[in-house]
């Protein structure tokens, strides 16, 4: 639980909820860029929008205030508590009309505002399963590389979703992977072509994550969906398939932290399997400390690695100038690390770069 840091400052609330609007419209919803508009001339106006944002306004923008209220509002669409302003929101059929929208939300923070505060204290919660798109390259040209089936350890998991990255489709028009009929499915979003001819068969799947969503109950299933805007629906479809992907393939994911998490699972090489630990936007979140203990923890078991055990440790992070995102592969024997793909922040498009 997050306790907020109690200094009140509505110019500070105000600058981090222009700051989220932006953001909203660059990457693609215009339906929260306008709902944002709303909210802010509330909260300038004193209205019910600062009394329930009020003890966070001094929030930093990165503890993310802003996401955190939007994805309070829309769990309350999405579980049928707010039924007059889903009418507008487009993730349960709604008109998509963010101004008609703003008087049943001034309603709702008026009804709501309890429920909507013990949402707040949780940080947001996305498991962004088109990244999936950049990844699949890596585990590919691993499986390819090693000639053995894959075991997966991720760190920062969320609900497991990449975990199941293999049961997903990714058709790339001349060269396509995965189950031709898997709800989700992916269809040309490649610049160059990940190695989607490689024979890859996953062995094992885990993942550890210090807040897991739990992808099979009712409750993970909504926390999940809340946190993807509303008008945004590539991504609430991509979502809808993965957990139905989730709903049938199983994998384990511990309550734990990366570094604890990894010592026990790395403790020992594991022979006729590839083993990839692997990562997508968790690194920003780790501690100095444990970024130190998961690399060392990771380069100390490459050094145990043999061909018949081997060991990759892949990520999906941001470039050095946070212009987009990065998938990087490093792979023992050999520890020799290579960039792969750049991708968008939330998988799309890929810019395949190995040969
Ligand atoms: C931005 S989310 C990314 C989730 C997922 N990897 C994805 O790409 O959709 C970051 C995740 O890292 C988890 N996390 C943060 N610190 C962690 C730690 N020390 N150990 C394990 N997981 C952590 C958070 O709970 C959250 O699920």
């Amino acid at each position: 639980m997050r306790v907020p840091s109690g200094s009140v400052d509505r110019a500070n609330l105000v600058a981090c909820l222009q700051r989220q609007a932006r953001g909203c419209g660059l990457l693609g919803s215009p339906f929260y860029e306008t709902v944002l508009g709303h909210l802010i001339g509330d909260v300038v106006a004193d209205g019910p929008t600062w009394d329930v944002l009020q003890q966070y306004s001094g929030e930093p923008f990165d503890a993310a205030v802003a996401l955190r209220f939007l994805g309070a509002v829309h769990r309350l669409v999405l579980d049928g508590r707010a039924p007059a302003l889903a009418r507008h929101y487009p993730s349960v059929g709604g008109d998509g009309d963010p101004d008609a929208a703003w008087a049943n939300l001034r309603a709702l923070l008026l009804s709501h505002g309890a429920a909507l505060a013990a949402y707040l204290e949780r940080p947001p919660q996305t498991n962004e399963v088109a990244r999936t798109a950049a990844l699949v390259g890596g585990f590919l040209t691993l499986a390819r590389e090693r000639a053995l089936p894959l075991r997966l350890l991720e760190i920062g998991a969320s609900a497991g979703l990449h975990l199941r990255f293999d049961r997903y489709r990714y058709d790339a028009g001349d060269l396509a992977f995965g189950d031709p009929a898997s709800p989700v499915h992916f269809v040309g979003l490649w610049d160059g072509t990940p190695p989607f001819d490689a024979t890859c068969t996953v062995a094992f799947r885990a993942g550890c994550d210090v807040d897991p969503v739990d992808p099979t109950t009712e409750e993970g299933r909504l926390t999940l969906t809340s946190y993807v805007w509303p008008d945004q629906k590539e991504r609430l479809a991509d979502l809808g398939g993965a957990l139905e992907v989730a709903a049938r393939v199983p994998a384990n994911i511990a309550r734990a932290a990366a570094p604890e998490w990894l010592g026990q699972n790395l403790a020992q090489p594991m022979t006729g399997v590839a083993t990839v630990v692997f990562h997508s936007i968790v690194w920003q979140y780790l501690s100095a400390a444990d970024r130190e203990r998961v690399r060392r923890t990771i380069e100390e078991a490459g050094i145990r690695a043999t061909a018949g055990a081997p060991l990759a440790w892949l990520r999906f992070e941001p470039s050095a100038d946070r212009a987009c995102a990065e998938v990087r592969l490093r792979s023992w024997p050999g520890g020799e690390d290579r960039l792969l793909a750049r991708a968008g922040y939330h998988g799309r498009p890929v810019q395949w770069l190995a040969a």
